[in-house]
């Protein structure tokens, strides 16, 4: 009964849908805005982040606030792109538990290069969603590969734009066809984990156009989400939450898409920024982002027009869910039948990477040798929020017996003991906790068979099998060292000795690879004789695997990424982080300064622009491993017959006949590439994907015309100097190929007149990061307040203002910065009155407000730090009682002195790297001023003396500023 009614739900989900196309959704929306409050509205924009829904699953990654008077229920979201991911429990039912599947990493989807196959896996998805009352998915993720050391690399599809945005839009259809809403993420440029939340890509504006925004811009047009995800960190100085040119200008108005934007989980420091600038929704949620809102409206901060055209988009999305539909979860969703789909996925994934002398399939039926920890523990997924609650994970032990592949035993006997004993030692650091849920848990490192079993077992086996794997997840990069991208010794002298025994005996040795993402290759590449990429191909993937060894499937899986002989060889190796030390403190909403600063920390220059995996080894003819796209098969094809059938405005229609002239069945993939006639002075790829299809399977002796379109637009690069794609005017080259370095045939088709697409221009970046300058001042930086835009302020505390020179202050520091040409962040409050505590100012002037300010200036490791103000003869003349630093209560000038030279040691010994002046005004204490020009020369910093720049209570007036200014711009000019 229950199904009938999920039956009935999604048509009425799609009649919700048809709502939206006549208008009528909209103008239901319009009604429902109008009779909302204010505070309503603002709980309707932040998500709750309890755990427990209102009757169902557990656990849900987020949901959002119903508005029970208006009959607006809670809908619920849950991660994520290896399937739906809930706790096991449900209310009320303690002894039961509830399982979803665990399907394939998006690397292995995406190396299926078959859309139906994805779509399949997200309609499964889509119909788990159903069965356990989920609304919105937060995946696919679909963000570039541009590293391998990136952690969340395995749920991302590809280093290819074209390639993830398709994978990602097939995803999408396939589960929006059962009437649940699917989640693009991370939007954009979110290649990197460490430092997650504080990392500010700094990428140029081609590069973003035409690869970490042309992923979304195409799974944005061809599968129309109904959320996006904007992601945690920045791009080119905005924070993505924030930025107006990418939520509003180009995901609405430029590619005409009204679904609900969202923030990753985190609590970005504006909210009224991140709602300005077109964030529909906060998530998790923090109540506090409601009170933001509703005091934002109300002092007029936040204007409500943008309030409710976010409400609007958020009722869009919530009006159009089951829940809303009243759709009842059954808790029985089909995990047979989709089970089968994800073993389906996973044969159509698994990319043959090397096939050397027929080692593949193994022949014989004799006993195989396994080894590897990897073979016996072994990864499904990878961790974090993209890992499954799946009810069970056949390994590649499991799925080689369900083959019928013949184990040897003792080999199994050995690592089984092995593993045990291990395992204790480990069992106190594989604890329960968050940490290693999230980073995974430790293995015991690989173990040493000896030489005297090795040779037993090449004497008596057809062959060995070696599995090494790898783990990631999000938060955490992974790193440049053994264990990670390089195999341990351990592991190298294991691949070593099995092969001489092996080998001796003239046995293959196969080894295969569980991992997401790319090692270093070179020390087993040419020793194996077969390499097989299992990626982390999700609960089915041990029986997969085998199934591919065994020869029952043919493999057809092609790589979505480059695997180079070395890590250096990638491109962005020299701009990407290693060694990375984690920190809680950096995955805080606003990460600490040290870390904001420092260099594939705080912030990432994309130098290599669009030379991103293939565009980058291909054009340069730079040596690969294995190029994209690659991967054999157990048969062989021939293409003929490649074409142009027809061409139209708006594109071409190409054909070419794949026939299996091999001895088993088998499918290919047809890879379309273009490469754009030159122009003058802009340098393209040699090559880019454009399309590709992939056979049925194919019969030896069958063929298979495949036909692939490519639209002029779609050959267009970005050109920042007239912001617009351009399709040049000329002859293009269409290569069929077989992965990137294997054409079959070149086409060539001429366009007649130049295409050009004029767009808004997006968050140019800067080349490289300006240095930044740091003023620990007194009350002159007051004008922090009102810094221009664009102007970093970091840190205020000085409480008074003085207006009279308010106007100079605006732009003093500005104008210095500006001609050092460095970025200004502005600390306060020091001066000789903060640090002795005579209370002026009113300010919190203790000693440890002005340790702490000295601390906050050391954090930042600024290249310039001015120190500005010292203390005047008043001060140094006040009573002893006045004072409170009871160690110097002699004096103000020993309270002074020795505190200002106790900073000047610190920074000149914590943050050595800084050049720092000191302004000092020679008209107020000469006694003091003295003292301090001596300290500035004892630790080698540069002091500036300022004469005649006007009293006031001991600062300058206008003129003064003036002064101050010139002659600060002159010393720090002979410093340049
Ligand atoms: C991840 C997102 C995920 C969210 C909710 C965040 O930490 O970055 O991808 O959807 O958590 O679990």
């Amino acid at each position: 009964m229950k199904r009938i009614f999920a039956i009935i739900s999604v048509l009425v989900l799609m009649g919700a849908q048809a709502l939206a196309k006549d208008g009528a959704l909209d103008r239901k929306i319009d009604r429902i805005v109008a009779s909302l409050t204010l505070e309503e509205k603002a709980s309707l924009l932040v998500g709750v982040w309890e755990e427990g829904g209102p009757s169902n699953i557990i656990s849900s990654a987020g949901r959002t606030h119903g508005v029970e008077r208006l009959g607006i229920g809670m809908t619920t979201m849950n991660d994520g792109p290896t399937g739906l991911r809930m706790d096991t429990l449900r209310k009320g039912f303690p002894d039961e538990r509830y399982y979803c599947t665990g399907f394939p990493s998006a690397c292995l989807l995406a190396a299926t290069w078959n859309d139906e196959i994805v779509s399949r896996v997200g309609a499964c998805i889509g119909d788990e969603m159903n069965a356990y009352g989920c609304d919105l998915l937060l995946a696919p993720s679909l963000n570039i590969q541009r590293n391998p050391l990136c952690g969340r690399n395995f749920e991302y599809y590809s280093e290819d734009p074209y390639l993830a945005g398709h994978t990602a839009a097939r995803m999408v259809s396939g589960m929006q066809s059962k009437g649940v809403g699917a989640t693009i993420k991370h939007f954009a440029a979110n290649s990197q984990q460490t430092a997650r939340v504080a990392n500010d890509a700094r990428v140029s504006e081609r590069a973003l156009r035409e690869i970490y925004l042309r992923n979304f811009e195409i799974a944005v047009c061809e599968g129309d989400p109904v959320a996006v995800m904007s992601s945690l960190n920045w791009v080119n100085g905005t924070r993505t939450a924030a930025s107006e040119p990418l939520l509003t200008g180009v995901l609405r108005d430029e590619w005409g898409w009204d679904g609900v934007v969202m923030t990753d989980w985190f609590d970005p420091e504006n909210t009224g920024a991140c709602l300005h600038a077109g964030n529909d929704l906060f998530m998790g949620g923090n109540p506090r982002q409601v009170e933001d809102i509703i005091k934002g409206v109300k002092d007029g901060g936040i204007a409500m027009s943008d309030v409710d055209r976010n409400v609007r988009n958020v009722l869009r999305y919530i009006l159009r869910t089951p829940s809303h539909a009243g759709l009842e979860p059954t808790y029985a969703p089909d995990l047979k039948a989709d089970a089968e789909v994800a073993l389906e996925a996973a044969r159509e994934g698994i990319v043959l990477l090397k096939n050397e002398g027929g080692a593949l399939p193994l022949a014989g039926g004799g006993p195989v040798a396994v080894f590897g920890v990897g073979s016996y523990i072994w990864y499904a997924n990878g961790t974090g929020s993209a890992d499954v609650n799946k009810p069970y994970v056949v390994t590649l032990m499991d799925g080689l017996e369900a083959a019928g592949i013949n184990v040897h035993p003792t080999v199994d006997e050995y690592y089984r003991r092995y593993l045990a004993a291990e395992q204790v030692q480990l069992r106190e650091t594989n604890t329960n906790t968050w940490r290693n849920w999230f980073f995974g848990f430790k293995r015991p490192a690989e173990a040493r068979p000896n030489s005297w079993f090795l040779d037993l077992r090449a004497g008596d086996c057809d062959a060995a099998v070696i599995t090494l794997s790898r783990n990631a997840g999000e938060s955490l990069d992974r790193d440049f060292v053994q264990g990670d991208f390089l195999l341990t010794d351990d592991e190298q002298s294991l691949i070593d000795a099995v092969c001489e025994a092996f080998h001796a005996k003239g046995k293959k040795v196969i080894v295969v690879l569980n991992m997401g993402s790319q090692i270093d290759v070179r020390p087993f590449k040419d020793k194996a004789d077969a390499i097989v990429l299992a990626w982390q191909p999700g609960q089915e993937g041990g029986r997969a695997v085998a199934d591919v060894l065994k020869g029952d499937v043919n493999p057809s899986g092609k790589l979505p990424s480059t695997w180079a002989p070395s890590y250096e060889d990638y491109p962005s190796s020299a701009n990407f982080p290693t060694h990375y030390e984690f920190s809680w403190e950096d995955v805080k909403p606003y990460a600490p300064a040290s870390t904001r600063h420092t260099r594939n920390l705080g912030y990432t220059l994309y130098e290599e622009g669009i030379w991103v995996g293939y565009r980058w080894f291909n054009t340069y003819g730079k040596d690969v491993v294995w190029p994209f796209g690659h991967g054999l098969s157990y048969t062989t094809f021939e293409w003929s017959d490649a074409r142009i059938i027809s061409r139209d405005s708006e594109g071409v229609n190409l054909a070419v006949t794949v026939a299996n002239t091999g001895p088993v069945p088998g499918k290919d993939v047809v890879q379309l590439y273009s490469t754009a006639p030159k122009t003058e002075g802009f340098d393209t790829p040699l090559r880019e994907l454009r399309a590709y299809a992939k056979t049925s399977l194919l019969e030896p002796g069958c063929s298979e015309e495949v036909r692939l379109r490519v639209k002029w637009a779609d050959l267009a690069s970005f050109h920042e100097d007239s912001h617009s794609w351009i399709s040049p005017a000329g002859t293009y080259r269409l290569s069929l190929a077989s992965s990137v370095e294997d054409v079959r045939s070149e086409l060539e088709v001429r366009l007649k007149k130049k295409l050009e697409r004029p767009v808004k221009a997006v968050l140019a970046a800067p080349a490289e990061p300006k240095p930044t300058a740091v003023v620990l001042g007194d009350s002159y930086s007051t004008f922090a307040k009102q810094i221009p835009e664009g102007y970093k302020c970091w840190y205020f505390t000085s409480p008074k203002e003085d207006n009279d020179v308010c106007e100079v202050r605006q732009t003093w520091w500005c104008q210095l910065c500006d001609s050092l040409g460095v970025d200004l962040v502005l600390n306060s409050s020091y001066s000789g009155s903060t640090v002795c505590n005579t209370g002026y100012h009113g300010a919190d002037a203790t000693e440890s407000s002005f340790v702490t300010r000295v601390s906050e200036c050391i954090e930042l490791q600024p290249d310039i730090l001015f120190i500005f103000g010292g203390t005047n003869d008043s001060w140094a003349k006040s009573p002893v009682g006045s004072l409170k630093y009871s160690d110097w209560s002699e004096g103000d000038l020993k309270c002074f002195l020795p505190a200002f030279c106790r900073m000047l040691d610190r920074i000149k010994t914590e943050a050595p790297g800084t050049k720092v002046v000191n302004i000092v005004n020679s008209d107020l204490s000469p006694e003091i001023t003295e003292g301090q020009a001596e300290a500035c020369r004892h630790y080698g910093v540069t002091c500036v003396m300022l004469h005649d720049i006007g009293k006031g209570h001991g600062h300058p007036n206008s003129a003064g500023m003036k002064a101050i200014c010139s002659q600060v711009l002159d010393c720090v000019s002979a410093m340049k």
